[in-house]
């Protein structure tokens, strides 16, 4: 197919899934949206991306499918673990000094960000004074974050990255085995609300000290990434912190301005609090 017939069909199955769905991947990163429309359309044996935007339409089996190509589901408890290590040891110390706490882990995935976040704060005796709002836009992913169940044989890899995190017991304080899976505890359930939120098309909820949002912006566009940053910036107290994922910046936004880096590698920013240099006075 030619490149310029393909953009054009790309254009069009979009502007179809956000009128007849309202998700909307308008703004999502060119190259890898398209390798997974053309996955999606081999997988269904449609010839072109305008047979596979008929069928996305009428089948609901297509669209499920489809939105989740296009909703990329990889994570893992303390994904990164020095990520998580940072937070314990540069963000934790600012954390403690309030009273009560909201975190936001934006597009949670299966619940494996947010349920890290609630352990550590357990572990570091804040969770009974938080709340974690972990939101994402895919339905399933959402549900299997409230269950809270993960395969046994991912156990070991977690585990792992829990202790290069600074675990300070044992992961296993945290869940119960049972047959193939294990179970998170409730009390780690019980401080998360996980809900549907889309970085593309809905608005800021609530004030909250940290926002957590990794692994998503890498694939967003440009102006994208700008609107998701908008958001957190909102969204975030005097000097609230926002974490990335290791490929993910704001150093190009028009947002940049609005945070210091804490941690330059780990990607962890603090909201400037007016009067700081360089911040809005
Ligand atoms: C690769 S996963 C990252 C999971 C987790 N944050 C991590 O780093 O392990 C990307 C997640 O972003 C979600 N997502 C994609 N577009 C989104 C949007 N517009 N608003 C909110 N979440 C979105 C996807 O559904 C998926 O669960």
């Amino acid at each position: 197919m030619a490149g310029q017939e393909v953009d054009i069909e790309v254009k069009l199955i979009l502007e179809a899934i956000y009128e007849r769905y309202h998700y909307d991947f308008r703004d999502y990163a060119g190259t890898s949206l398209r390798r997974r429309l053309k996955a999606a359309m081999q997988r269904f044996e449609c010839q072109t991306l305008s047979q596979l935007q008929g069928r996305l339409l009428r089948e609901p089996e297509v669209i499920r499918s489809v939105l989740g190509d296009l909703t990329v589901q990889v994570s893992e408890m303390f994904r990164d673990p020095e990520y998580f290590l940072a937070l314990r040891e540069q963000v934790v110390p600012v954390l403690r000094t309030y009273p009560s706490l909201r975190l936001w882990v934006a597009g949670c995935s299966g619940g494996e960000e947010a349920y890290s976040l609630a352990i550590l704060m357990k572990e570091e005796g804040l969770l009974e004074r938080t709340l974690i709002y972990a939101t994402d836009i895919n339905q399933e992913a959402l549900a299997q974050a409230q269950a809270g169940v993960y395969r046994i044989d991912l156990v070991p890899g977690f585990s792992e990255n829990y202790r290069r995190a600074g675990g300070t017991g044992s992961l296993s304080d945290h869940y119960t085995a049972a047959y193939d899976h294990v179970l998170l505890d409730k009390s780690l359930k019980d401080r998360i609300v996980f809900s549907d939120h889309s970085l593309s098309t809905d608005s800021v909820f609530a004030e909250v000290q940290l926002v957590s949002c990794r692994n998503v912006l890498i694939y967003f566009n440009r102006a994208l990434q700008d609107r998701a940053f908008g958001l957190f910036s909102e969204a975030l107290c005097r000097n609230g912190f926002l974490g990335l994922g290791a490929r993910e910046t704001i150093r190009f936004s028009s947002h940049a301005g609005d945070f210091i880096e804490i941690a330059a590698r780990e990607r962890i920013y603090q909201k400037r609090s007016p009067g700081t240099p360089g911040g809005d006075d």
